[in-house]
Order: structure tokens, then sequence, then C-alpha cells
């Protein structure tokens, strides 16, 4: 970016029970409260809050005892290049723009390929997963995501065995999207992938809403993937295509500067990005910089998906 300076419990964790250990990560499955809270998560909502109110979520710090970054800050401060490269303008340029209604086509190398509603996405249970979110570009933030493990719809289409990665697409509306048409060198529409083993991990959501409320535009509603220990660009917006392939997506971001932003982008404080240090980060709302964490703190739960491989190489 420009403006700067396997379905399984992992193995490690094994020894925990399921409970424990998504309650150690911060997951915690709606309790009624926010269940009504975040009932119909898919529900379009106005895109400001007229209350004013900070909105709750079901816990205020994350599984490390960071706090929550607040609703504004998770909603005024966001890369989403289709509407602008100017992180503070997303949110007023993306008002009212309309996620109802939509659709994801899920297809490729699958048994049943399906194209998902609303309503077919609003029949998977809702879980509140607080996460820590590391740009690429050295800032961080702390949300309390609304939604569901990737691998229960991968699972509902079936896997072809030839299936090695999943590639995402997010909408392309160029008419609507002043981004699109101001930035026309980049090869949209936005495109990122995964290898099916990382789709398939237990931490990778498909994301409805935060902090108890449907996501707002600027978020990437109405449905995003979050991939919390990836550099934040993984982490597509509004997806409308999902496909199961054989070889290795070409992001929008590979296809733009290869050697700086790499299909795996994992969280690394020890790999630098050619033009700054990943060693430290600022985290939105706080003085100083921190230190980045390995895999942004989710080393115990993936770090067995990159055994063996060269993290230089494989950046
Ligand atoms: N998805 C799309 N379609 N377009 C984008 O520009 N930006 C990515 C990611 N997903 C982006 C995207 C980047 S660089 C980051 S850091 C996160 O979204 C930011 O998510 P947030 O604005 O919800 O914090």
């Amino acid at each position: 970016m420009r403006d700067i300076p396997s379905s399984e419990i992992t193995p490690e964790a094994v020894y925990l029970s399921r409970r424990a250990f998504l309650k150690s990560m911060g997951i915690l499955t709606a309790g009624a409260g926010v269940l009504a809270a975040c009932g119909p998560a898919l529900v379009p909502t106005s895109t400001s809050d007229p209350s004013g109110e900070q909105p709750s979520a079901g816990a205020t710090t994350d599984e490390l005892g960071d706090p929550l970054n607040t609703y504004d800050e998770i909603t005024h401060y966001n890369n989403y290049y289709e509407f602008s490269t100017d992180k503070q303008r997303v949110a007023e340029l993306a008002e009212g723009y309309p996620t109802s209604p939509w659709e994801i086509q899920v297809g490729g190398l699958v048994h049943n390929p399906k194209t998902y509603s609303l309503d077919d996405l609003r029949k998977f249970e809702i879980e509140e997963r607080i996460y820590r979110l590391r740009c690429v570009e050295a800032w961080s933030m702390v949300i309390p995501w609304l939604g569901f493990p990737l691998h229960k719809l991968l699972a509902e289409v079936e896997p072809k065995a030839e299936a090695k990665y999943v590639r995402f697409e997010s909408v392309y509306d160029p008419e609507r999207m002043p981004g699109i048409r101001q930035n026309p060198w980049y090869s949209w529409p936005y495109v990122e992938g995964l290898r099916l083993d990382e789709a398939m991990h237990e931490l990778t959501i498909l994301a409805t809403g935060l902090y108890g409320k449907d996501l707002l535009p600027q978020n990437g509603a109405p449905v995003r993937l979050v991939v919390p220990w990836k550099y934040g660009f993984k982490s597509i917006k509004s997806i409308v295509k999902i496909d199961l392939v054989a070889e290795m997506p070409t992001s929008l971001w590979m296809a733009a500067a290869p050697n700086e932003y790499g299909f795996y982008a994992n969280v690394n404080p020890e790999v630098d990005h050619p033009r700054w240090s990943q060693a430290t980060e600022r985290r939105i709302g706080e003085l100083g910089r921190r230190p980045t964490l390995m895999f942004n703190g989710y080393e115990a739960e993936v770090a067995h998906l990159y055994a063996g491989m060269d993290l230089r190489v494989n950046f």
C-alpha cells in the first residue's frame, strides 16, 4: 500500500477443551443477549448510530488483555480502496452503499456449488470473535467481530480432492465506487486467496457484524473474510464470489507489487516490508508503538500450517 510512511482445532490446542480453547481465544458463542442484538445480523442497518452510543461487545479486551478499539475508531479508519485511499473518508463515501439483496456464488472445484443469499447466511450460528487486526501498513486494532467459521460454509459445498486453494472476489461496482475509477491501475475486482487448510482453520471466519451490530459498508458489509494471523489486506470485504481452485490465486496486491505483497502475508515482525519495518505497530487510539507479535499473537494456533516453510521466501 502506498501511504505509509484444517477444520480441526490445532494439535497444540487439543489439551484444552474446545470451550476453554475458544474462550481463551476470545471466541464466545454469542449469548442470549448478544444474539438478540445480532439476531438479524444481516438485515441492513442505518449507516450511522443515531444514539451516538458506544455499542457493547461480549468482553472488553482480547485474550491478551488488550482493550477493544471503539466502534467509532473501527468504523471511521478504514482501508477500502474501491471507495477511497483516504482512510478517514471511506465511511462517508461508503454511506448508504446497497448491501441487500446480496448473493455470494460459491463454486469451482466443489461437488455442490451454491449461491448464498443473506437468508442462507443467516442460518449459520453467529459467534463473537475478538481478534487483533494488523494492517500491513503497521497500524492495528482489536475488533469484536460477529461471524461464523468459513469451514462451515465450505463443508456445505464439499470441495473436490483437486481443490487446493480458495479464491475470493469482492463486489466490483465502478458506478458507485469512486476509488475504482480513481485508481484504474489496480487489477479490479479486489481478489484474495487462501490455501485450503488456512481457509479451513477454526480461526478463519466470514464476518457479518461487529460490536453486536451488522457490518457497515466501510467494514465490508454484508459479509467479509477475517483471517487474524495475516496482514489485514487478506481480509477481503464485501465478497460476491468464492471459488475452490487448484492453483494459487493471484491477489490484487500480488499483481500490483509482487515484491511487496506475497500470497501468504502472515504477520511476521522479522520480515520487513521493503519500504518499512514490521517489527512494531501503532495501535489505533494509543500513543507510541508496540511490538508486533509473530502471526499477530496466534502462533500457537497456526504455526503448524507453515512447518518446514521458509517464511522469508513464502512471505
Ligand atoms: N477489501 C477490499 N475489497 N478492498 C480493500 O481495499 N482493504 C484491506 C482489507 N480488505 C481492502 C479489503 C486492508 S489493507 C485492510 S487493513 C482491511 O481490509 C481493513 O479492514 P477495516 O477497514 O474493516 O479495518
